[in-house]
């Protein structure tokens, strides 16, 4: 092992005992197992690429830049990379769980949708090749950074700034297809850019964390998988020229000249703790639905969650009394706390089921979401899902 003066008097170790040492957590954790995956985490010089981050100043529209250390650059962390929070580098758990899902083999050809600081393209290129390794980016900024500091690590993928919404035509099709951004129904030119066969790995929200990874089988017409056990979650894919604070929710105008005050002893108002039915919520929810928490301040914990959908209604929900009920107050033309307490009525009646037990079927005008099996529809993904 190398060992390096970083600066006077300060003896660091060389950055690849960090990445052993990351590769064996995640492997403990369950999040790597394969060996040439467990080979990419200890090779790739994460650091490199994320070599500055930014943090948001609490309260504020504010954005502060760092030095990314050895420490943080090898710690299971998301990570800013842009100000104002247009592209970060995600978590490795979880995108060692995607590498692993996606079941590549050799000479697989891969399009990487959202390729943010390259580090996810690196552990492709170290597992297949640069020649079979296909990233996109919105952000040309990110796609020139992440094009240098690659070469300077000795990886060269196919690095191009384009439009996620039309994928990579001029080198498909693809074996793989895998988005590192969320989307609210698949693309169709992902799955007809992807080899028959093919699988392509993407995360679907409806909004803001009401959603799931969903791995879909390339088949002669269309694409068809199950959603992912465990939750996973990407920022959305965003149109050319959106921000993070113009994509952020809105606390819309609320009338309160015709609010309905009730009671509801249901509790679920934190969508991250109930992925699930806030999914299934947002299947039957009017379009355009934001999400946020609200209370006295910001030091305080917040004591109010609300919902609000493009078309003005709108609810707000108190945090529990002591008696376990909760302050409802709703408006506007649909009851936006009565969707979710139904739509909780209705997953208690399918037995609580899990996100294995749901999957979509992709195809060139529809996208149905169904239970236990293709024929048993749920509801289809429409453009009113379409942030777009
Ligand atoms: C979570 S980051 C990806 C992290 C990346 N895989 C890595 O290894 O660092 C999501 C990326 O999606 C990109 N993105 C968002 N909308 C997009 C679009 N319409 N087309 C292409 N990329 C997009 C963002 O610029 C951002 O870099």
């Amino acid at each position: 092992m190398r060992l390096r003066i970083f600066s006077p008097g300060q003896l660091v170790t060389d950055w690849t005992v960090h990445a052993v040492r990351m590769a064996d957590d995640l492997t403990t954790a369950g999040k790597l197992w394969s060996a040439p995956w467990q080979a990419a985490v200890r090779a790739v010089p994460r650091h490199e690429l994320v070599p500055v981050h930014y943090q948001r100043v609490p309260g504020t529209e504010q954005w502060t830049r760092a030095e990314t250390t050895l420490d943080l650059a090898y710690s299971n962390t998301a990570l800013f990379v842009l100000p104002d929070g247009l592209s970060s580098t995600s978590m490795p758990s979880l995108m060692t769980r995607m590498l692993e899902a996606l079941d590549v083999h050799d000479r697989h050809n891969v399009l990487e949708i959202g390729a943010g600081t390259g580090y996810n393209a690196a552990l492709l290129c170290h597992r297949l090749g640069d020649q079979h390794v296909f990233a996109i980016d919105l952000e040309p900024t990110l796609v020139q950074l992440a094009r240098q500091r690659l070469a300077r690590i000795g990886y060269h993928p196919t690095l191009v700034t384009a439009d996620a919404v039309n994928g990579l035509p001029e080198h498909a099709p693809y074996d793989r297809v895998i988005a590192t951004c969320s989307v609210p129904a698949v693309p169709w030119s992902w799955v007809e850019q992807t080899r028959e066969g093919g699988l392509i790995l993407a995360d679907i929200k409806l909004a803001a964390l009401t959603g799931n990874l969903v791995l879909l089988h390339r088949t002669a017409d269309g694409a068809q998988g199950r959603f992912d056990r465990t939750y996973g979650g990407f920022m959305a894919m965003r149109s050319s020229g959106e921000t993070y604070s113009s994509s952020r929710p809105r606390r819309i105008h609320r009338d309160r000249s015709s609010t309905r005050i009730r009671t509801s002893t249901l509790d679920v108002s934190h969508p991250w703790e109930h992925s699930v039915l806030w999914f299934l919520a947002h299947l039957h929810l009017p379009p355009g639905i934001s999400f946020g928490l609200c209370g006295k301040d910001t030091s305080t914990p917040p004591t109010t969650a609300f919902l609000s959908a493009a078309d003005g209604s709108w609810c707000e929900i108190d945090e529990p009394s002591p008696d376990g009920t909760r302050h409802v107050r709703e408006a506007g033309p649909h009851q936006l706390w009565r969707i979710i307490e139904e739509t909780h009525a209705t997953w208690l009646r399918m037995d609580q089921p899990g996100w294995e037990r749901f999957g979509l079927t992709v195809t060139t005008n529809r996208q149905a979401v169904w239970l236990d099996e293709p024929r048993n529809v749920l509801r289809q993904l429409t453009e009113t899902h379409s942030s777009r």
